[in-house]
């Protein structure tokens, strides 16, 4: 069995293949000059099963193509059964029809993504479960959870409570604080549907003095953690520390984040990282995927 990556997160890929100890595929991930995506698989001999790797981050739909062609030609080199690590699902979270006019973004990705037949897709926390019944394959959904709690255990003290920034994130940082031992609040926030922009109405408990940790899955515009942590400074938070699966790394959101009242990022390598800071920490979810696959 060989492992082939896409162009989307080489690094996670080699971390996985050796982890695995897998062969690396050799492969040649290109564009035409129109921007066409071009894959050429540069190996004489394949055994019957592959893996592939691509995360559908930035640039989403270039990715979702570049892969889709990865899995065409594998599959004519005579690879019958393909696992496909896609850590980071992109357009899950157009996981509903929020508005009249809108397609079910997320499950026209599911079925373009099952074009070409694969055995079973490995990614990680899904921004809603009823994702998994847009597939007609099987779906591991793992979790980046554990990592994070491993983190913020050797963290934590008697005065640290998790903040849950919206109704999504409650059952995630429930979950969390009881691994975690400590308390946990929620927040009330609603996001307009037409702007994007999030509005806080409230909290559900005291936070005065108090180390924070947020709890969510993903970070995109950042505007969901930056309103939180301005909010929770004005009630009088001592430190905010964030533990997050993705970080979709949007031009412009960590230069937004550096400045925000936030002290600490964790984010994992579902997605490429992009961005160096003093304040991000990347952990690897290379050994939970190898364990899956081997
Ligand atoms: C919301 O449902 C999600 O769990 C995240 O809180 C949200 O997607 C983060 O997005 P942004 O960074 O744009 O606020």
């Amino acid at each position: 069995m060989k492992i082939f990556a896409g162009s989307s997160n080489l690094g996670l890929a080699k971390k996985i293949a050796k982890k695995a100890g897998l062969n690396f595929g050799k492969i040649e991930v290109s564009r035409f000059k129109n921007d066409e995506s071009r894959i050429l698989v540069k190996e004489d001999r394949l055994g019957k099963e592959a893996v592939v790797v691509q995360s559908l981050s930035q640039p989403t739909d270039h990715n979702l193509i570049e892969f889709n062609l990865i899995c065409d030609a594998l599959k004519r080199m005579g690879v019958k059964e393909i696992t496909a690590v896609i850590p980071w699902l992109g357009y899950s979270k157009q996981d509903k029809v929020f508005r009249q006019g809108e397609p079910l973004s997320v499950k026209v990705i599911a079925k373009m993504l099952q074009v070409i037949s694969l055995e079973k897709i490995i990614t990680f926390d899904l921004h809603n479960l009823a994702i998994l019944g847009f597939f007609e394959i099987p779906v591991i959904n793992l979790s980046a959870r554990l990592l994070l709690e491993d983190y913020f255990l050797k963290k934590i003290n008697k005065n640290t409570i998790v903040v849950a920034p919206d109704a999504g994130a409650i059952k995630l940082s429930t979950a969390f604080a009881h691994k975690l031992g400590i308390g946990v609040v929620y927040i009330d926030k609603k996001r307009d549907l037409k702007t994007g922009k999030v509005k806080i109405f409230g909290i559900s408990g005291g936070v005065k003095g108090k180390e924070v940790i947020i709890i969510d899955d993903m970070i995109a515009t950042g505007g969901t953690l930056i309103k939180t942590a301005n909010f929770l400074r004005k009630k009088g938070v001592q430190s905010i520390k964030v533990g997050v699966t993705h970080h979709l790394y949007v031009n412009g959101t960590q230069e937004k984040l550096e400045k925000s009242a936030i002290d600490e990022i964790v984010v994992t390598d579902t997605i490429k990282p992009k961005i160096k800071s003093k304040k991000l920490k990347v952990l690897s979810v290379a050994e939970i995927i190898t364990k899956e696959i081997v």
